[in-house]
């Protein structure tokens, strides 16, 4: 296993083959909530008004043949707990989705608990959908006595109001279920900084050297009566006992951390200069979801915070991380971010090229840096996963010219305004100053687009005459055609016919108005014949013009 890989593909399928015992420190993993919904991924990109949706893992929601294929394993091949929780919860719940679920999920829970340390932990990050039955689940597979917290991570966002009469309070929190392998885990409790404010409100006794302090009790409440703890000291014995044994409230006298009331009663001092700030609990409330530069408009990101704050409770640097289900890589953004090694696994390919732009963009980490596992290299393996799922064929083909994927594709139909369009690369076409008139490039930016089509097979020259008609409706400068297989003469012909464009600021250099591109060409190395250079000139400058431009510039960075 090697670090900075990206595996594309089923989790339960790589955690088998390809991950071996005891390889990881620390695991976080955001699985697809189960909602009664089918779970789509929205990426709002592309083309205006359209939204690209995949619809990840979404035929393991539904108790099918392959689902009651993973249920009938757990309990005939699994041990004795794991078996008859699954029995216990098919009583319960009954053959359906949620069931089919919790099979999935236990199936991939047995694969992490293989595949980390015995020093290690986990973190589940779930909602009140299904929390309840993960955390049996997670009793069964850990041991229960290895939980350790259930993490109240509140989101700070509404939820969208609604026409109906509300009749349930809103859900505004997410849960996060923390167990570790053994009780020999790491573990370091992280502390908030507080605000100069909050620490004089907080520390606000001053003492005759101006250090600021507060009291608190050194006394046993009530409740908490130690027989053994109750002595004297300078003249004092508290009722219900001391918090500590004689020698130690001894030495923290002589270290002037004692304060005497005028009534004789002993306070512990604590002050501001020796404070490290307030350790955190199980309720986060100060971590806001992801927004502006951070936000990458994938609905189900994290925010980073989030990440580093499980990370650097639960690893130290150099450890190994795995997100089982990586998304748009928030946990490996993370641990790259605090030097430790990572690994991520998602299903989607969508995810991944994602993931590959965000590192480049973050860390100038190129695809030479990062191991990039389950991908095609070669057309044999582009056709095989063309083969496997055509609509993951086509996110790959995609990220071959950097392209933004603008399907809006939902159970399998095409809707919206981008009828046809796969894909759309977008490049500067104009420059213009305030007046409007062409500028130096420190004025407005005009955006022009080149809409892109995929075929894994059957390409014909309909489909080019087609892509034509497409980009006048879609107001493109060009088309741009990938296909698996060579494109025959007629194609060519119609593509030439087509004609070229040229932009303002190319000085009338000449571009094709359609191109037709093979997976094979694209694997050599070849690119499409766009103004590219000025986009790479205006990466270098996106920096300090960012503020200007509208929001479209962080989305042309990430891509
Ligand atoms: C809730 S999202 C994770 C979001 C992530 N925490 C982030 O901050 O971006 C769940 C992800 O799991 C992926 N996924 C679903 N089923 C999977 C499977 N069987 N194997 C690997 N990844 C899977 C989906 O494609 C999706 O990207």
């Amino acid at each position: 296993m090697q670090n900075k890989t990206l595996y594309f593909g089923d989790n339960l399928e790589i955690l088998r083959k390809k991950i071996p015992d005891e390889s990881f420190d620390l695991i976080y993993l955001d699985p697809p909530f189960n909602s009664s919904r089918s779970y789509n991924v929205l990426f709002q990109e592309g083309l205006r008004d359209s939204e690209a949706q995949v619809r990840a893992f979404e035929d393991s929601w539904h108790w099918t043949r392959e689902s009651k294929q993973t249920f009938d394993y757990l309990v005939t091949k699994t041990n004795e707990g794991i078996s008859n929780l699954m029995l216990a919860l098919e009583k319960v719940i009954g053959h359906n989705d949620m069931l089919a679920y919790l099979a999935m999920m236990t199936a991939r829970l047995i694969e992490l608990h293989r595949v980390l340390k015995k020093t290690g932990s986990l973190y589940l990050h779930c909602d009140p959908t299904a929390s309840h039955y993960l955390k049996i689940v997670l009793d069964a597979v850990f041991g229960k006595e290895h939980f350790r917290n259930e993490i109240i991570w509140k989101r700070q966002t509404a939820k969208k109001g609604s026409q109906f009469k509300k009749r349930t309070y809103g859900n505004s929190f997410d849960s996060i279920l923390f167990y570790t392998k053994t009780d020999e885990y790491q573990f370091k409790i992280p502390l908030i900084q507080l605000t100069e404010n909050e620490l004089e409100q907080k520390f606000n006794k001053i003492d005759e050297q101006g250090r600021r302090y507060r009291l608190d009790r050194v006394t046993l409440p009530r409740m908490m009566a130690r027989q053994n703890l109750r002595y004297e000291y300078k003249g004092y014995t508290p009722e219900y006992g001391w918090m500590m044994e004689k020698g130690k409230l001894r030495k923290l006298d002589e270290e002037g951390r004692l304060y005497w009331s005028k009534d004789g009663k002993a306070y512990r001092k604590y002050f501001m200069d020796s404070y490290e700030g307030q350790e955190v609990s199980n309720v986060w409330t100060d971590i806001f979801v992801a927004s502006g530069d951070e936000s990458l408009k994938y609905p189900t990101q994290k925010p980073l915070a989030l990440l580093e704050r499980i990370i650097q409770a639960s690893s130290n640097e150099g450890d190994w991380i795995l997100d089982s289900f990586c998304g748009c890589g928030t946990t490996v953004v993370a641990a790259e971010k605090l030097n430790r090694h990572w690994v991520g696994i998602d299903i989607t390919a969508l995810a991944i090229n994602l993931i590959k732009h965000r590192l480049k963009k973050q860390f100038d980490l190129g695809t030479k840096q990062i191991n990039l596992d389950g991908l095609p290299n070669d057309v044999n393996g582009a056709r095989e996963l063309f083969k496997k799922d055509p609509f993951e064929f086509e996110y790959w083909a995609l990220d071959l010219i950097n392209a933004m994927p603008a399907q809006s594709k939902s159970q399998g139909q095409m809707r919206g305004a981008d009828r046809g369009v796969d894909g759309v690369v977008t490049f500067i076409k104009n420059t213009t100053d305030g007046n409007g008139k062409n500028g130096n490039g420190n004025g407005k930016w005009e955006y022009g687009k080149a809409i892109v089509q995929v075929k894994g097979g059957g390409a014909q020259r309909s489909h080019i005459a087609t892509l034509k008609g497409d980009i006048e409706r879609e107001k493109a400068e060009a088309g741009i055609f990938i296909t698996l297989e060579k494109p025959t003469q007629p194609m060519i012909k119609e593509a030439v016919d087509a004609g070229i464009f040229t932009t303002p600021i190319t000085n009338k250099a000449e571009f094709p108005k359609i191109q037709i591109l093979t997976v094979d060409e694209l694997l050599s190395g070849h690119k499409p014949n766009l103004p590219q250079g000025l986009i790479k000139n205006y990466y270098k400058e996106a920096k300090s013009i960012e503020k200007k431009n509208n929001s479209m510039t962080q989305k042309m960075m990430m891509f």
